[in-house]
């Protein structure tokens, strides 16, 4: 199996002193910044958007994996690729035109992302497995940080493996939602690949240890 890896969520850094806390994934055994940018239309919140993503990239040493939340997303590809995401992640949910949208993304230089709600089933993506690069399994309804995770996502981790195995894909699978020190091996042994944590590594006492201890877990 090969290594797992964890992507803090920034969505749950301290926002006034967000330098100091980007830094501080800089320092960890982290792996990669997931950025969380939500509309108030596809869900129920609004988080942060460019200028604040812009300044993230300033300080950020590692790879950087935006998980869009909003409606219409290829109106702003070119915009996220230029602000340096290396990752960008459309939800199924909100494309048409999922293929049209990955081969976009990918042809502004970064990897495809597609993210799925927990009622939507792994199996729509049979046909296009191919073409994604990362599949982010939402393990909570998107929209806000610290909620708890929903058992179901084991079931689907297993089954999405099996797609991306059968279809000899080289697509990741990323787990985003109320992961902990709970969850964190069993997902792994489903199939999972990347870990976003949030809430249960910025809000812990010692954030570059909580990563530590996560990544002793499942590295
Ligand atoms: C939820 C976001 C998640 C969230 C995870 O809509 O996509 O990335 O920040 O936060 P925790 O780990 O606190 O559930
Ligand atoms: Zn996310």
């Amino acid at each position: 199996m090969s290594e797992t890896l964890i992507a803090p969520s920034v969505l749950a850094a301290d926002f006034a002193n967000l330098q100091r806390d980007v830094e501080m994934i800089n320092e960890s055994e982290a792996d990669w910044f997931h950025i969380d940018i939500m509309d108030g239309v596809f869900v129920p919140n609004i988080s942060f958007g460019m200028p604040v993503l812009r300044d993230i990239v300033k300080h950020a040493q590692k790879t950087i994996d935006v998980h869009l939340m909003i409606v219409e997303p290829d109106r702003y590809i070119k915009t996220f690729a230029q602000l340096g995401a290396d990752i960008l992640t459309v939800h199924y949910e909100a494309c048409t035109h999922l293929h049209r949208t990955l081969q976009a993304i990918k042809a502004e230089g970064m990897k495809a992302g597609v993210a799925l709600n927990p009622h939507t089933n792994v199996h729509l993506l049979e046909d296009i497995i191919q073409d994604i690069d990362l599949v982010c399994l939402m393990s909570v309804n998107p929209g806000f940080g610290g909620q708890s995770f929903i058992e179901n996502t084991y079931n689907k981790v297993k089954a999405l493996r099996k797609i991306i195995d059968k279809k000899g894909a080289n697509t990741k699978i990323e787990i985003d939602g109320g992961v902990t020190n709970k969850n964190a091996l069993q997902l792994k042994e489903a199939g999972a690949d990347v870990l976003v944590a949030g809430s249960y590594v910025f809000k812990s006492d010692d954030p570059i240890a909580t990563v530590a201890d996560l990544k002793k877990l499942v590295g």
